[in-house]
């Protein structure tokens, strides 16, 4: 037997048999308000200090953990501000490699809250109430290092993070954390539900230099208005759930140019994730349409993306045919062409009135030279006739 099926018998020994042969009393400290014990996580056996609606209202307890705890999750309890050392000062936690801290109503961490998290390769801070922002009521709870300890963090969760109404500068202030904090390990990072609909700072990523997975959905995003090219490890984009009526062509291209570089670069393909954004079925989809079935880039379920046509029925994108938006721009154009051609004409018929005008003898002389020779012809007949009689001889 190998490994995995080991691990796979033992996680079903342990939860169906022997439900609470390992989870245990954490020790007179935690007064048993947690679990302490071996148990499945991540579909392996893992010391896991759950602390889950336990009801604290400070950290102190993180400090007496047991030594060969591996997973942590703190969550449910409430945490204004996570002050410094929260796991104390003394470098024991060796083993630690999971930090769960979501739900817990935490509005500040403080510069120096993480210490000795040396191992740590996921931190998990969803639910929060984080402001990260210099000057909000103003007090400074920016702090870019927060999270410089965690070298060697692989996997930050800050889904329906920040605080509700959370300035646009949140960005930057992200940047400045993810630049300072040296997170050069980070492959996955968790931006979801935190009502994003710009990114100021169009570089706020880039600083990541290892990022395989960036997850935006649930957000506001019109366009792909950051910075992704940066990205050299880039393999999935997740923007489902945002606010995209259509693709505009400038993303369009910029999804080819990634996909390019990652298959030729990586040999990989380049992942994106666009579901259940309320697209609109006009002739502006039309695009996106045609780029779905020439692209390269690897549309998550792309056959079932879907439109909202009249404004009431969804449509498939990849069903909708696109005669009448086509026709529909011929005619336009055909319109606008004969308006202008009109338009032109009127306008040049007025000048050359005009001209015709001003210059009226001018073209006098040069149509009816003949006619003018004549009619002075005449006149000098007549002179002669009136003026010099004729002598008859
Ligand atoms: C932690 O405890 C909570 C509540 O006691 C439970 O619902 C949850 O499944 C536990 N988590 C793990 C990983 O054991
Ligand atoms: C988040 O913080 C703000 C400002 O301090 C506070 O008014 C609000 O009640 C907090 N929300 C939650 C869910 O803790
Ligand atoms: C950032 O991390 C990398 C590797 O993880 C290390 O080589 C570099 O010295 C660190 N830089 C700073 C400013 O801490």
């Amino acid at each position: 037997m190998n490994e995995v099926a080991i691990n796979i018998l033992v996680t079903l020994l342990t939860s169906y048999i022997f439900p609470t042969a390992f989870a245990g009393d954490c020790g007179s400290n935690f007064k048993a308000k947690c679990t302490c014990g071996e148990m499945p996580y991540d579909g392996i056996l893992q010391y896991v200090v759950n602390c889950t609606n336990a009801g604290f209202t400070n950290t102190n307890i993180l400090e007496s953990m047991p030594n060969e705890t591996q997973i942590l999750i703190f969550s449910g309890n409430r945490i204004d501000e996570l002050p410094w050392n929260v796991f104390g000062t003394i470098n024991k936690y060796y083993k630690l490699t999971v930090v769960d801290m979501s739900n817990n109503h935490i509005r500040e961490i403080r510069g120096k809250a993480y210490h000795h998290v040396q191992n740590v390769k996921r931190l998990i801070l969803d639910h929060n109430n984080l402001s990260i922002s210099r000057d909000d009521d103003d007090v400074n709870h920016h702090h870019p290092r927060v999270f410089s300890n965690f070298i060697n963090l692989e996997a930050l969760h800050l889904t329906d993070a920040f605080a509700d109404n959370s300035p646009p500068e949140l960005s930057e202030d992200l940047h400045d954390i993810f630049f300072q904090s040296n997170l050069t390990k980070l492959r996955k990072l968790h931006l979801e539900q935190n009502e994003i609909s710009t990114f100021k700072d169009r570089k706020v990523f880039c600083d990541l230099i290892n990022l395989n997975d960036l997850y935006l959905g649930d957000n506001w995003l019109q366009e792909i208005n950051f910075d992704v090219k940066c990205l050299k490890k880039l393999r999935f984009l997740d923007l489902e759930r945002n606010k995209f009526e259509y693709l505009k062509p400038k993303d369009l291209k910029l999804l080819d140019e990634l996909e390019e570089n990652s298959r030729m670069e990586r040999s990989i393909d380049l992942i994106v994730d666009f579901k259940l954004n309320p697209f609109v079925c006009d002739c502006k989809i039309h695009q996106f349409h045609k780029w779905l079935n020439l692209t390269k880039v690897n549309v998550r379920e792309k056959e079932k993306l879907v439109c909202l046509k009249d404004g009431r029925n969804l449509e498939r994108i990849s069903q909708i045919q696109y005669d009448k938006c086509i026709t529909k721009t011929k005619s336009d154009h055909t319109i606008l062409l004969i308006f202008l051609l009109t338009a032109l004409s009127i306008i040049l018929v007025g000048l050359l009135s005009a001209l015709a005008y001003l210059s009226r003898d001018k073209i006098r002389h040069a149509m009816f030279p003949v006619l003018d020779t004549m009619s002075k012809k005449v006149q000098y007949t007549t002179i002669k006739d009136d003026d010099c009689p004729e002598v008859h001889v």
